[in-house]
């Protein structure tokens, strides 16, 4: 049976992780489908936005207790699959968006980190547990989740391994919104198609003049989105879009 289940919705790619009996741990298998699925949307000329969830009740409780068990040091250094996950996501030009409903654990909180936007259910949970199994986090935990809702919160949740639930995650600045559970996702799917509405190349570049921030200082952050603010001009659809507005009506992107 395969680990995820893949389906489009419009210009929206959905990806639902699928290992119910193992609340969607982050199997080697499940971290490969995953990366392929996200490869082919994001190649898919049709597919403007991708969506990336889990069930009604659990998004992912981490990485595969069971399996991780049985990896020896060598083992698991030489598959990578960290970094594999890490890499696979980084590189996807157009925007994931991530939808967390019940827990996301440890590797499942650092999955929904590697995500552009997260949209929670009211019933869902964030923690890095990991301490409490004699470890720490290993895709991001500690680096991201400071970046997201500062040191302090970030030390509570990794050092005491205690949870936090989705209205503390919206005030913290983790999640960008919360909506009832059953909602979400609709919810969600509307934004990702409205964000596929707009122009594909210019969607890849904004995404990628954010996500730059977190790696350069100002000066050097600001001359990046003015370089990228400037190769818009050559677009067809940034020509389209002014002469629109001007012409007072609605753009038709041609993603050129
Ligand atoms: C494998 C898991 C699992 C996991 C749950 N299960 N989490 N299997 N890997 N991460 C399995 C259980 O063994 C059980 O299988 C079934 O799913 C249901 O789990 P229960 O514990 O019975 O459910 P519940 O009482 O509702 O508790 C839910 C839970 C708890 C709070 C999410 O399962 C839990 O604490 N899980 C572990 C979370 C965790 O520590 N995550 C961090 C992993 S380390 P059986 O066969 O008994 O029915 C990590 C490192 C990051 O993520 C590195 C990067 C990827």
């Amino acid at each position: 049976m395969s680990s995820i289940l893949t389906e489009r919705s419009g210009k929206v790619g959905i990806i639902r992780l699928n290992r119910p009996k193992a609340l969607n741990a982050l199997s080697l298998a499940l971290v490969e489908e995953l990366v392929e699925a996200l490869r082919g949307f994001d190649k898919d000329s049709d597919v403007g936005a991708i969506i990336l969830t889990g069930s009604d009740t659990v998004f992912c409780a981490g990485a595969d207790i069971k399996e991780q068990k049985e990896l020896s040091f060598v083992q698991a250094y030489s598959a990578d699959y960290l970094k594999n996950l890490n890499d696979g996501l980084s590189s996807i030009h157009k925007p994931v968006i991530g939808v967390i409903n019940g827990y996301a654990l440890g590797g499942g909180c650092e999955l929904a980190m590697m995500c552009d936007i997260l949209y929670a259910g009211d019933k869902a949970k964030f923690g890095q547990p990991e301490i409490k199994l004699g470890t720490i986090p290993g895709a991001g935990g500690t680096q991201r989740l400071i970046r997201a809702i500062g040191k302090s919160k970030a030390m509570h949740m990794i050092l005491t391994g205690e949870m936090i639930d989705a209205s503390e995650a919206e005030v913290a600045g983790l999640v960008a919104k919360v909506l009832p559970a059953d909602q979400v996702l609709g919810f969600s799917i509307e934004r990702a198609q409205k964000i596929a509405g707009f122009s594909f190349p210019v969607v890849a570049m904004a995404k990628e003049a954010v996500n730059e921030a977190e790696e350069l200082n100002l000066q050097t952050g600001l001359h990046f989105e003015r370089r990228l603010y400037h190769a818009s001009f050559a677009l067809k659809d940034h020509e389209e879009g002014f002469g629109a507005f001007l012409g007072k009506r609605d753009p038709q992107w041609i993603n050129q």
